[in-house]
């Protein structure tokens, strides 16, 4: 049977576990094509209506590196964009295509991507999750720290798609997360109420509230893709919440400094926090790449 990841909530502890010491392997053997095989004859489109660096680029070298061939779709040269079905483009897609990994708005487009088409698809982001970025985050968390096991991440900031795909996950492994952000942008009350393990995640207003207990401090843009209308306003509500040496200053000497890039440098973090030692901003860039080979690998496995 086919396996879809669109929300995370798709996988077991133990399934995540298994994707991270995939992930390792892949890390430590990149030139030597250890896997290649697991894509060979097969292509994976890549249906994408908003930009990304990290998640195409990361995607398309992943699926060559396992043997198959990447299909960039970008959204606006495809018929959808002049008003096609998503159901028609998905059954005729499922004629051609071995998979699908999609960004765009909606999480239910995905979702129906999923529905009519016979082969996996991934969701590689929408308004509502970024589930792929929260399933390296943890594998990038666990590799620094060497377990998950009782470490505490603190997001501060907008409560959006990575915010909202990394208490998903936090669920799913158990990691205690907690969420500062302002009021009216906290994480979504729909993924809050599919959390099973409600201890595991604290909400809170306050910037300065979980700092010194934190392990893990992460944040994400005050402006997601789609936000842009709103960034004037956004960038006054959010001041508050730079994550910056002054709210740092009671943080734990060995915390570490996370987000998913894009940053705006001088929005939600500052130069001096970004680029500090503590800081594994590039480390988590490039774990993307190994980890999507490895969510590859275990979905395509049994195929
Ligand atoms: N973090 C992330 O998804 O980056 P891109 O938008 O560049 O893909
Ligand atoms: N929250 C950001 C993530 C970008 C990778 C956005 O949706 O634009």
């Amino acid at each position: 049977m086919k396996k879809d990841f669109l929300t995370g909530t798709e996988l077991t502890e133990g399934e995540i576990y298994k994707i991270f010491d995939l992930t390792k392997k892949y890390k430590a053997s990149r030139k030597k094509n250890a896997f290649a095989s697991i894509l060979k004859n097969k292509t994976i489109g890549l249906i994408f209506n908003k930009p990304s660096t990290r998640t195409r680029i990361s995607f398309e070298l992943a699926i060559e590196e396992l043997g198959g061939r990447a299909l960039y779709l970008s959204g606006d040269t495809i018929q959808t964009s002049r008003g096609e079905t998503v159901k028609d483009t998905a059954c005729i897609l499922s004629r051609y295509l071995d998979g699908l990994i999609i960004r765009t708005y909606k999480q239910e487009e995905v979702e129906e991507y999923a529905k009519w088409t016979s082969f996996p698809v991934v969701n590689a982001l929408t308004d509502l999750l970024h589930p792929c970025q929260a399933l390296t985050d943890y594998f990038t968390m666990y590799e620094v720290k060497g377990t998950l096991e009782g470490i505490k991440v603190l997001y501060i900031g907008d409560g959006n798609n990575v915010c909202n795909s990394l208490i998903i996950l936090a669920d799913i492994l158990g990691v205690n997360i907690m969420v500062v952000s302002p009021e009216g942008y906290q994480p979504s009350k729909e993924v809050l109420s599919l959390v099973k393990n409600k201890e595991l995640v604290k909400i809170d207003t306050q910037p300065l509230k979980f700092i010194p207990e934190a392990d893990v401090i992460y944040t994400d843009t005050w402006v997601s893709m789609g936000d842009e209308k709103e960034a004037d306003k956004r960038k006054k509500v959010f001041q508050p919440y730079q994550v910056n040496k002054e709210l740092l200053a009671d943080a734990k000497k060995d915390f570490i400094f996370m987000h998913c890039l894009p940053a705006h440098r001088g929005w939600e973090v500052t130069d001096e926090v970004i680029d500090s030692p503590n800081s594994i901003v590039y480390q988590q860039a490039e774990n993307r790449l190994h980890c999507q080979k490895a969510l590859l690998h275990f979905l395509y496995e049994t195929l």
